[in-house]
């Protein structure tokens, strides 16, 4: 069987970086295209021996961190190495429809052993991500999720750019996968994985030029767990969410809450050589985690926040508040809990418990791809929305739109300047956010809470 290409490595401080957590930068703007190649895979997460039936976009398992360029053409070509079907999907990206990777609502699934070329052009910079969107609650659980970093076209004033991928495995005691969900937790708060990794190792040690201006780009992608982060040792500014630029660097909430699917990206001061700054969560328990250390190396570089500029923006447009039409979504429980057979579709599960406007999601793979069931909303071209998002239960739902970019309302009802990709809701909260429909297509919205979106939290809006 062709294994994977080694791909070439850049030669940069950043590359250095990233290498330094472990994982590889592909891409980078090199003219051939990225292969991705989803398959089983093995890796030693837990540094006490190889947890067996992992699923990696390479064969020695970890993810690579997709470099890409604002403005630039690139190719991904996915080689699918696993028994099932799959999809790759780009998170936050806002792409044309067709290389949104959604099975059946925007391309046919990539079948075992089948190759596939996705080719767009990223028009925004920022941190992204990628996963299968095709049997989630598997793929994504085992390790099929990876960092998109988009660099700006014009080059930032960063001395390094770490990007950290934090995610959770289900392990048992002996470092193996234990059964990934319980149907009694997908109808409440979800699974929460055992073991807390960065870039798939345990409180990993990365290096930072002491006095470095550092970009730390923090990328979400368990399945499940909200993760409250805390950053100390440093003087630490707030400068992207999910990918989009705030208007001015903001001082870091404390504590910084990502949930599923969300990024944020910090620009950091690192301090003096042999100095470490420490990236934690507390857990639900109460207690705190060391995720990740970065340690400051060399002669300090002297930088400070002081005259932080924010970074570019991005071309997404505003919508237009006064012409925009108010449509509402409740996220709540499902009126009866059973499921429609669909087929097994993409990992479906026998269980519908949650529910958007009262109707849970008929699965994410309709049997006929003819008719991928009804949208949730219908949405013109070129006008804008106002979505009432309403949380009616008393469990975390990160509401995620494809496609279409998510500008926060402040309590004043205008534009808080947060343009988002995924929304926490907490405990019966509620969000209103304004969105342009400016991209044609049936756009994926739905719970990021894996567990959620398999049994009823999804659906989809149709832009025409
Ligand atoms: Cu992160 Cu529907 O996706
Ligand atoms: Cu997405
Ligand atoms: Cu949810």
């Amino acid at each position: 069987m062709p294994m994977i290409n080694r791909r070439r490595l850049l030669g940069t401080a950043m590359a250095a970086g990233a290498m330094a957590a472990g994982v590889r930068a592909i891409g980078g703007g090199a003219a051939e295209p990225i292969l991705l190649s989803p398959g089983p895979a093995r890796f030693d997460l837990t540094r006490r021996g190889m947890t067996e039936g992992m699923m990696g976009f390479t064969p020695d398992g970890l993810p690579p961190v997709i470099r890409l360029r604002q403005g630039v053409p690139a190719d991904i070509v996915v080689e699918n190495r696993l028994e099932e079907i799959t999809t790759i999907h780009w998170h936050g990206m806002r792409l044309p429809v067709d290389q949104d990777g959604v099975p059946w609502l925007t391309q046919l699934p990539i079948g075992a052993g089948e190759t596939y070329r996705y080719s767009f052009t990223p028009p925004d910079a920022g941190t992204y991500w990628y996963h299968p969107h095709c049997n989630t609650l598997e793929q994504i659980a085992r390790g099929l999720a990876g960092v998109i970093v988009v660099e700006e076209a014009e080059p930032q004033p960063f001395d390094a750019d770490l990007a950290l991928q934090i995610r959770d495995f289900r392990l048992g005691g002996d470092g193996q996968f234990i059964e990934l969900y319980k149907p009694r937790n997908m109808a409440r708060g979800g699974t929460l994985g055992t073991v807390s990794t960065v870039n798939w190792q345990v409180a990993p040690v990365l290096t930072a030029p002491a006095g470095g201006l550092v970009r730390l780009r923090l990328a979400v992608t368990d399945v499940t767990r909200v993760y409250e982060l805390s950053l100390s040792g440093a003087a630490a500014a707030l400068i992207a969410l999910d990918g989009q630029p705030l208007p001015a660097p903001e001082v870091l909430p404390v504590p910084l809450i990502l949930a599923p699917g969300q990024r944020a990206d910090l620009a950091v001061v690192m301090p003096e050589e042999g100095r470490e700054v420490l990236l934690g969560f507390t857990k639900t328990s109460g207690k705190s985690e060391l995720l990740a250390t970065v340690r400051a190396t060399g002669a300090s570089l002297g930088r400070s926040l002081d005259r932080l500029a924010p970074l570019p923006p991005n071309p997404t447009p505003l919508p237009d508040l006064a012409g925009a039409e108010r449509l509402d979504f409740t996220f709540g429980w499902s009126p009866d809990g059973t499921a429609p057979d669909t087929g097994g579709f993409c990992g479906d599960v026998p269980y519908r418990f949650w529910s958007i406007n009262r109707v849970p999601y008929a699965g994410d793979a309709p049997p006929d791809p003819a008719r991928p069931g009804r949208p949730l909303a219908a949405l013109k071209q070129g006008h804008s929305y106002v979505l009432r998002m309403r949380n009616e239960t008393q469990n975390d739902h990160p509401i995620h739109l494809h496609g279409l970019a998510m500008h926060l309302l402040g309590p004043d009802g205008r534009l808080s300047g947060r343009v988002q990709d995924t929304v926490l809701l907490r405990s019966h909260e509620s969000a209103e956010v304004a969105v342009l429909a400016d991209n044609p297509g049936d756009w994926v919205f739905h719970c990021h809470v894996i567990e959620h979106q398999k049994s009823g939290l999804a659906g989809f809006v149709r832009v025409l």
